[in-house]
């Protein structure tokens, strides 16, 4: 017998099994899961479809050992998710089911089909799903059910964000794997302190990962970029939240903080789905240690997910011409979306923002004519009208006498 540990459905598991022992069967007999199905035990039918680290992987053929330190996720685990509510629905009313024996193997891989494509066509679908068989209630209803999805707003497109297994662990795995910090992270692996992220920056920017922390519900990412630029330059950008909205992707604000008030909306693509979080909050700016934060809370309506986040900026002097931006970002999720909360999707997610960010950041610090001249319009547009008019609302609100004045 061996001993390992794996997070199964964000549960820690400690356990000792043969070599031997399948993951199916250590779901199945030793922890109790057993909506993951066993067909034909080698690796053809699908049905014993989990996800491993992400990715879609057949329980049947892989040793339990070789998941040590790994996180698993089997239809249980996928109750809440969004995307899968809306297959399991289209799968029963297309009635893309008979006896159900396939069906969390098709419903895993179907959610995986749609998480790493868009504009899925009939024939794409059959193709994708060709490695899952059905025994007994045909294949048209299971397309019907998948295109339905693929044909709804709610699938975003592309992610990468998998990891594979490697190697089956030697025996000193468990020990180097499976540490607290591992578990309670989720997929969240602290990166080394300066994790580059990749991208094409022009020379000159630099953009990375210092720390990725989770505590009490709270995911805490610190990021550090460099611009080329002296700091007396950046800071009036990015002091300005209307600037600085302006060149993130996805932001849109209302209009102008009015006095330290914004709101807004944030559209982010996190993992396979896209939700829109209207948000309101609070913007501080402190001129004389170069930092601002902005604080809010914020909802999506259509997954009535709940997010709370904090960002803070401080701007560092490297030298007479280059700055150094430190960024940390808090945030907790609550609700469906909260799964994705605690993935690597919002790593992803940050670090393609913070390297979008610093590029336009730096366009529009070069003059640049296409994110200056949107910045720049952004601004104006904000300046003539929107912002008197935001300035007449809240003073008219603060004169409005209240119920039992
Ligand atoms: S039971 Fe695993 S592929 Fe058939
Ligand atoms: S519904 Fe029975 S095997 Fe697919």
């Amino acid at each position: 017998m061996r001993p390992f540990e794996v997070t199964v459905n964000g549960r820690l598991h400690r356990a000792a099994v043969s070599p031997r022992t399948s993951l199916a069967d250590f779901l199945r007999d030793d922890i109790g899961l057993t909506g993951t199905h066993l067909g034909c035990e080698h690796g053809i039918c699908g049905a014993c479809t989990v996800l491993i680290n992400g990715q879609i992987s057949r329980s049947c053929i892989t040793y339990a050992v070789t998941c040590a330190g790994a996180t698993v996720e089997t239809i249980e685990g996928l109750d809440d998710d969004p995307l899968m509510g809306e297959l399991r629905r289209t799968f029963s009313e297309e009635h893309a089911l008979q006896c159900g024996y396939c069906t969390p193997g098709m419903l895993i891989t179907a959610r995986d089909v749609l998480s790493r494509h868009t504009d899925l066509t009939q024939a794409q679908i059959r193709r994708e799903m060709s490695g899952n068989l059905c025994r007994c209630t045909g294949y048209r209803g299971i397309v019907r059910a998948i295109a339905r999805v693929a044909a709804q707003p709610l699938v975003s497109g592309p992610q990468q964000n998998t990891v594979g297994l490697g190697p089956a662990p030697g025996p000193g795995a468990c020990e180097t794997r499976s540490t607290p910090e591992a578990i309670g992270t989720q997929g969240l692996a602290t990166p080394s302190p300066t994790t580059p992220v990749p991208g094409g920056l022009p020379s000159g920017i630099t953009v990375s990962v210092r720390d990725v922390r989770e505590s009490d519900g709270w995911v805490t990412i610190e990021q550090v970029f460099t611009l080329p630029h002296p700091r007396t330059t950046v800071w009036p950008l990015l002091s300005d939240l209307e600037k600085t909205c302006a060149a993130l992707p996805g932001i849109e604000l209302d209009g102008p903080p009015v006095d330290g008030a914004v709101s807004g909306k944030a559209s982010i693509k996190l993992g396979p789905i896209r939700p829109v979080f209207a948000f309101s909050g609070t913007y501080a700016v402190d001129d004389r240690s170069y930092s601002s934060t902005i604080e809010g809370v914020g909802t999506d309506r259509r997954s009535h997910s709940r997010a709370k986040a904090r960002i803070q900026n401080r701007l560092f002097d490297l030298d007479e011409e280059n700055t150094r931006v430190e960024v940390e970002i808090a945030y907790t999720i609550a609700g469906p979306l909260a799964q994705f909360g605690r993935s690597g999707f919002v790593r992803n997610l940050v670090g393609r923002l913070a390297t979008t960010f610093a590029h336009n950041v730096n366009a529009a610090l070069s003059g640049e004519s296409g994110s200056a001249a949107a910045l720049a319009q952004s601004q104006g547009w904000w300046k003539k009208w929107l912002a008197p008019l935001c300035r007449l609302i809240a003073a008219f609100n603060r004169r409005r006498p209240r119920q039992g004045d």
